[in-house]
């Protein structure tokens, strides 16, 4: 059997970012049937049609193109102002464009990481939301929310909460039948 390809996507920019660290901890935890890399947006630029016009920036093609290759998506965001943060939805904004879009019939996981009580509970559904309209295949469950995060990883990225690895654990087998599933229904 063939590995499966997955693009893991983090929200934040933020060296030492929580959610760049959940991101790490769901590939550490993915069966042995799936890898993960994790993609780079950093250089998209603010979108604007004018210049999409003239045709996709490199660093937007280069994504659309990983995306495109790729098995599944995890994606692992921060919560900003009750939703997803603007650069990164700018990001999703410029792939979603074209009918050649890479986010349509993708198998998606989302995770979120905050310092706050809640997990980042909001930005899941707002991004759920904008999944749909892309065509992705968003796992629905199980939903992972970490709350309290700053206390759930130590100075290395590394996840120091047992409770919180076995719920990261849980998602990626249920991420693996999913994006069984949804290959299958290819
Ligand atoms: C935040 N933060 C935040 N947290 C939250 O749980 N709900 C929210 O609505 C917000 N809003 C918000 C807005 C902005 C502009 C910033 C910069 C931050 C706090 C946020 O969860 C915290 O900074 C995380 O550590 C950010 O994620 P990374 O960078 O650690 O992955």
């Amino acid at each position: 059997m063939s590995t499966l390809d997955i693009v893991g996507l983090c929200g934040s920019l933020r060296t030492g970012s929580l959610n760049r660290a959940a991101l790490n901890l769901a590939g550490a935890s993915m069966p042995p049937s799936m890898a993960m890399e994790v993609a780079e947006w950093r250089e998209i630029p603010v979108f604007d049609a004018d210049v999409f016009a003239e045709g996709y920036p490199a660093a937007v093609q280069a994504l659309r193109d990983r995306i495109r290759r790729a098995d599944g998506l995890v994606i692992a965001t921060p919560e900003y102002n009750f939703s997803i943060p603007g650069a990164f939805k700018n990001m999703i904004d410029w792939l979603s464009r074209g009918e050649d879009q890479p986010f349509a019939h993708k198998p998606v996981a989302i995770l979120s990481a905050s310092p706050g009580p809640l997990g980042g509970a909001r930005v899941q559904y707002d991004l759920r939301r904008v999944m749909l309209f892309v065509n992705a295949m968003v796992l629905v469950k199980p939903e992972v929310f970490i709350a309290g995060a700053a206390a759930k990883f130590d100075a290395q990225g590394q996840c120091t909460d047992e409770t919180t690895r076995k719920f990261v654990g849980d998602q990626m087998k249920a991420f693996e039948k999913w994006t069984g599933a949804v290959k299958r229904m290819a």
